[in-house]
């Protein structure tokens, strides 16, 4: 394929994939079904948990998660400024309500000191989200949900694959929550999974995905509670059995393209590329860096643009989109905001080659020179 465009990235998919969706089509099973299970205990046996519940998106499989935990009116959810909207508006949807707290400027993600001081009588649970493929630092989140008797749902939405020393994305808390958006480590076009270690949990989720059913005598199904229909067909669940068999080439490839930014970045001055725990798996579903120039970020991705560069922002400060302002904030959320003004993503295209690499680099470091003159 041969294409001038530089994108940010490209979902890994061919021949094998369409391979297997013709199975699923042939056998007449299009709905959840033998595909999507497989992808289910794959995806659960990699990231080393118990259950893997598979849903339409990650959206859905936050909001799965919520309403397993039965979380509703009254509660407070403590939820990081510096996220996409999802993760704040499954809890909006839930009836409870989202408290936004800062972020670390290192790291991008949420840390214990500041849900520390969120945390008040009503609070019931901690969302933190593994930002960009980069994983939680868990263990002063656990200790401080344990403290406090809160439960955390990770939002991974991006963090497929990730590690923090042994502790594997997916099995390091009461509910994960993936993505298989197409900007995601593995993708099925729309698609999420919640992981799981608890058999109770996993089983009322499993109920709640498909109308509140458990299965009844005489193959009779049973509604014993309410429920949604968040269930991912077999069509896409053959798409994620594939990717299950590339999850580890794709994220090497990541960490390879992100390791010649690190170097070409570090000639480069008003940047600082992301950072990085020792022990720490980065999977990079995001290569976000820093511009240290106030109020160029903007012009930078359009001029980029127009050399044939997709790059995006980091993500959103939720403070300050207007949907959120009447949520409530803990602190001032300066550096969510920071980092939503300020941070640049790279294109890091599984198929794109060093001398793209560099020329990204060389545009980015003129149009940067350029932008900071023109002030
Ligand atoms: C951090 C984060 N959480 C949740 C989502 C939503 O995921 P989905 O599109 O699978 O619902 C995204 C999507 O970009 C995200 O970046």
């Amino acid at each position: 394929m041969t294409e001038d465009r530089i994108r940010l990235i490209q979902p890994v998919v061919g021949e094998e994939e369409l391979a297997l969706i013709d199975e699923v089509l042939k056998s007449g099973h299009m709905t959840e079904g033998p595909k999507t299970m497989e992808f289910e205990s794959k995806f659960a046996e990699y990231v080393g948990a118990k259950h893997g519940i598979a849903t339409t998106s990650c959206t859905t499989a936050m909001e799965l998660s919520l309403r397993v935990l039965g979380i509703g009116r009254g509660d407070e959810v403590i939820v990081p400024d510096f996220t996409y909207p999802a993760t704040a508006d499954v809890v909006r949807f839930v009836g409870a309500t989202p408290v936004l707290v800062d972020v670390s400027p290192e790291s991008y993600n949420v840390d214990a000191e500041h849900i520390k001081e969120a945390i008040t009588p009503r609070s019931k649970c901690v969302m933190p989200v593994s930002l960009f493929g980069n994983p939680i630092d868990i263990e002063p989140i656990e200790d401080l949900a344990e403290e406090n008797d809160l439960y955390v749902v990770e939002d991974a939405a991006c963090s497929a694959g990730a590690r923090r020393g042994q502790r594997r994305t997916g099995s390091m808390v009461d509910l994960t929550c993936f993505s298989f958006h197409p900007r995601k480590i593995i993708t099925t076009g729309e698609g999420g999974m919640v992981t799981t270690d608890s058999d109770e949990l996993a089983e009322l989720a499993r109920s709640i995905k498909k109308f509140g059913m458990t299965a009844g005598a005489g193959g009779i199904s049973t509604f014993a509670r309410a429920g949604s229909n968040f269930k991912l067909s077999d069509v896409l669940g053959a798409i994620g059995v594939v990717q299950m068999s590339k999850i580890d080439e794709i994220i090497s490839r990541r960490q390879e393209l992100a390791g010649n930014y690190d170097e070409l970045l570090d000639r480069v001055s008003g940047v600082v590329p992301p950072k990085v725990d020792d022990g720490v798996r980065h999977v990079y579903q995001t290569y976000a860096a820093r511009i240290t120039v106030e109020k160029v970020r903007d012009r930078l991705i359009s001029d980029l643009e127009k050399k044939n560069i997709e790059t995006q922002i980091g993500t959103y400060s939720l403070h300050m989109q207007p949907s959120f302002s009447p949520v409530p904030k803990s602190g001032d959320l300066e550096t969510a905001r920071m980092l939503f003004e300020n941070l640049l993503a790279f294109p890091l295209s599984h198929y794109m080659t060093e001398e793209d690499q560099e020329f990204v680099v060389t545009s980015f470091k003129e149009l940067l020179e350029k932008n900071q003159a023109n002030g």
